[in-house]
């Protein structure tokens, strides 16, 4: 479970990036995160993996507190929370195989990696993670010479092969097509579901955000101002969270 009580992100410029935000995330719902650039939706992503202090109030993420925990508590909440970003992050000039299991060892000495010497459990893992995404047979593929959806496919399955409890995903299909868009996140959502591992998506396009939300959260000026089921964000509650009138560009074209 992801608590956040009463939490506040001032940046040391003093922007404020979350404010005064208060959540419950049980274990193993799918939750999509809304709002106009600057809202805090990133923020949030960072603040619960650690790499941004709160500036005040309580997050736990299983009982754990993350402000002010030491070094060795956050490797240990860092390995159990898979990230997934907009640009896929993958080491581009070796395989997907060395992707993968890079994943799973996050103290690994570098000389393993630069010879690629696995372990066949650790090969094992790697590609069962990337079976879960449909991409085993691209294992011995560059990670360069792949499009850009199976290259998040690849970054799923890299987090998949840290066996996470957390998945956090800040706006994963931003530089996809739209029906690649869909794939992925019809991959998270079974990944979801298959192994219960708790989701929490940033995404940009309503639509989308209304057809896999489990739960919507809405950001606005880094405060939730909606929190419900895809089903109830109508555009009424979109144009509430944007402060605006809903354009062509909040839904997936084509989609
Ligand atoms: N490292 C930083 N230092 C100072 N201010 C920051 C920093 N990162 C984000 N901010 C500010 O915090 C606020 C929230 O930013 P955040 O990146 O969380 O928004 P977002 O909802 O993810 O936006 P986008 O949709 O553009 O990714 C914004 O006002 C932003 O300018
Ligand atoms: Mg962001």
């Amino acid at each position: 479970m992801i608590e956040l009580k009463d939490v506040t992100v001032r940046y040391p410029n003093g922007v404020v990036g979350l404010d005064g935000v208060n959540l419950t995330i049980p274990d193993g719902q799918f939750v999509v995160v809304v709002g106009l650039s600057g809202a805090g939706k990133s923020t949030l992503i960072r603040a619960i993996n650690g790499l941004v202090p709160i500036t005040s109030g309580s997050l736990t993420v299983d009982g754990q507190e993350v402000s002010g925990a030491s070094k060795r508590e956050l490797r240990r909440l860092r390995s159990g929370i898979g990230m997934i970003f907009q640009s896929f992050n993958l080491v581009k000039r070796t395989s997907v195989m060395n992707n993968v299991i890079m994943g799973q060892l996050h103290d690994v000495p570098a000389y393993r990696s630069l010879v690629g010497a696995w372990t066949k459990e650790e090969k094992e893992i790697a590609y069962r993670s990337l079976e879960r995404v449909g991409i085993v047979e691209k294992a011995w593929t560059r990670a360069s010479h792949l499009s850009g959806g199976q290259q998040q496919r690849v970054a799923i399955a890299r987090a998949l092969a840290q066996d996470p409890t957390v998945m956090l995903a800040d706006e994963p299909v931003a530089s996809l097509d739209p029906p690649t868009a869909q794939m992925v996140m019809k991959d998270l959502q079974r990944i979801n579901r298959e192994l219960s591992i708790t989701t929490l998506v940033n995404l940009h396009f309503l639509d989308l955000a209304r057809q896999f939300g489990q739960r919507v959260i809405g950001m606005r000026a880094g405060q939730v101002v909606f929190d419900g089921t895809g089903a109830e964000a109508d555009d009424a509650v979109f144009e509430q969270i944007y402060g605006r009138s809903l354009t062509a560009d909040d839904v997936l074209p084509g989609a």
